[in-house]
């Protein structure tokens, strides 16, 4: 007979090669805390409803605490021998209980087991993932009550296109942040459900609380059909899909501050603690970290169509191609979790280049919109006042001006609506502040916006 747990029916060893290919304890190992904390779950109900003894109930519970102390301590290693996270900690216990280790696994199965596993893991991650996305957003919230009235420009197409202020700019991404929070808090409510009772697929013949593990484990419920408890990892794909979302959000910011660090823009200065330098060439200071985010983005795309893949097709109900759905679970969170502090600290300690910013808004007609909304207030209808200002643009590109160095007479000649009030009209603040509809640059609305995201970060 074969040493495995599962062993009674074999007569021969898993060959070695065949064995550390199967093994997934190298990085479900992770899981060995709420795996033990399901198992105390489980052990107290079975004892609470006599399917094993109160005796035994209490040798199991008080060996698992043993266990996850040792696991703390670093006192505890698993062996490849035992596969998974949940026959190594089995072994463990049923190495210093004796037999009545032996009845923690009593209606229950690994395929039960690995479901709830997985979901406490997700409870987890969301809660420790949204905290993240709420700190960058109280950053941003704070740079932009600084910098209300920083113009700066706003692109299309990376080409100038409306002026703008530096704090409407950053409050775009905690508007993205906002959603994230969203998003993960729905992947939350997908994974709070509790499994165990599906047992194998077919539930169990034992009379199982399955409310009374729900509870003690902290569920608002539990799955309402084993088939699809033990199949389903539609949770972790939500939670997967947050994640590249948020990674997306960040990779965009990241874009930009690349952008803004370079001589050309010259909006940022990153701060030496958040930049590194070239080995050949001294006086380089590279926007790294922004990189870094960036470019990680990547993996969680591809953790999130890894496990798409790992799903499709397979048919009901648990098959063994679902041990993979950890490795991209994993890195998806730790990728997340590793880039939204970077960004946090990357931008509270940058410099915004003020000067530069605005400079750069007073150049490539950024007020030609207003100038045409101008003409449109003293009469002229929007098409014919697009077409003005467009003859404006060419002529001063071909006379190398900005609009607000044409003088009157020059205005006029395109057309007699021009009067001195233009200039005043033209300056960036007035351009900004004339945007004043909710969701606008303006100082107003942009504050309104601030407390808004300032009212959800306030709220638990
Ligand atoms: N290590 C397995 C996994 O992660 C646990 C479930 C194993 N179930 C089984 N029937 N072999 O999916």
């Amino acid at each position: 007979m074969s040493k495995k747990m599962w062993g009674g029916r074999f007569t021969t060893e898993t060959d070695a090669l065949a064995a550390g290919f199967h093994s997934s304890i190298s990085f479900d190992c992770r899981l060995a805390r709420v795996d033990i904390m399901g198992s105390i779950a489980h052990a107290r109900m079975l004892g609470k409803t006599g399917i094993i003894s109160a005796e035994d109930s209490e040798k199991i519970i008080s060996g698992l605490k043993g266990i996850l102390a040792d696991i703390d301590a670093g006192a505890v290693s698993f062996s490849e021998q035992d596969e998974d996270i949940h026959m190594n900690v089995e072994r463990l216990l049923t190495e210093r209980i004796g037999d009545a280790g032996k009845r923690l696994h009593t209606g229950r199965s690994r395929n039960d087991q690995v479901a709830l596993d997985v979901r406490m893991f997700l409870l987890e991650a969301c809660d420790s993932l949204t905290a993240l996305c709420r700190e960058l957003m109280g950053v941003l919230a704070d740079i932009a009550s600084d910098n209300l009235s920083t113009i700066m420009p706003a692109y299309t197409h990376l080409q100038k296109a409306q002026p703008t202020t530096l704090a409407h700019h950053l409050m775009a991404y905690a508007e993205m942040l906002r959603r994230d929070c969203v998003r993960f808090g729905n992947a939350r409510a997908a994974a709070n459900m509790m499994p165990l009772g599906s047992g194998a697929l077919c539930a169990t013949t034992y009379p199982l609380d399955r409310h009374m593990v729900a509870q003690e484990l902290g569920f608002d419920d539990i799955t309402p059909n084993s088939m699809d408890a033990v199949a389903d990892r539609d949770c972790v794909l939500d939670f997967i899909y947050a994640c590249a979302v948020c990674a997306m959000h960040l990779s965009r910011l990241s874009e930009e501050i690349v952008l803004w660090s370079t001589g050309e823009f010259g909006f940022i200065s990153l701060s030496d603690a958040y930049s590194t330098g070239s080995s050949i060439m001294p006086q380089k200071k590279n926007p790294d970290m922004a990189a870094l985010i960036r470019v990680k983005t990547g993996r969680v795309y591809g953790d999130l169509i890894a496990l798409l893949t790992v799903m499709k097709g397979l048919p009901l109900a648990y098959n063994k191609d679902m041990q993979e759905d950890k490795e991209a679970l994993f890195d998806a969170y730790d990728t997340l979790a590793a880039c939204l502090p970077v960004m946090s600290g990357m931008l509270r300690t940058a410099e915004w280049r003020k000067d530069n910013m605005r400079a750069a808004a007073g150049r490539g007609f950024t007020t030609a919109t207003d100038a045409a909304d101008y003409l449109v207030r003293k009469g002229l209808p929007f098409r014919a006042a697009h077409e003005v200002v467009g003859r404006l643009v060419l002529y001063c590109e071909q006379h190398g001006k900005a609009l607000t160095d044409l003088s009157l007479a020059e205005l006029k000649q395109m057309s007699e609506l021009f009067s001195e009030d233009v200039y005043d009209a033209l300056s960036l603040e007035a351009c900004v502040q004339r945007r004043a509809v909710p969701g606008g640059p303006s100082v107003q609305s942009v504050q309104n916006h601030i407390d808004l995201i300032r009212g959800f970060l306030a709220q638990k």
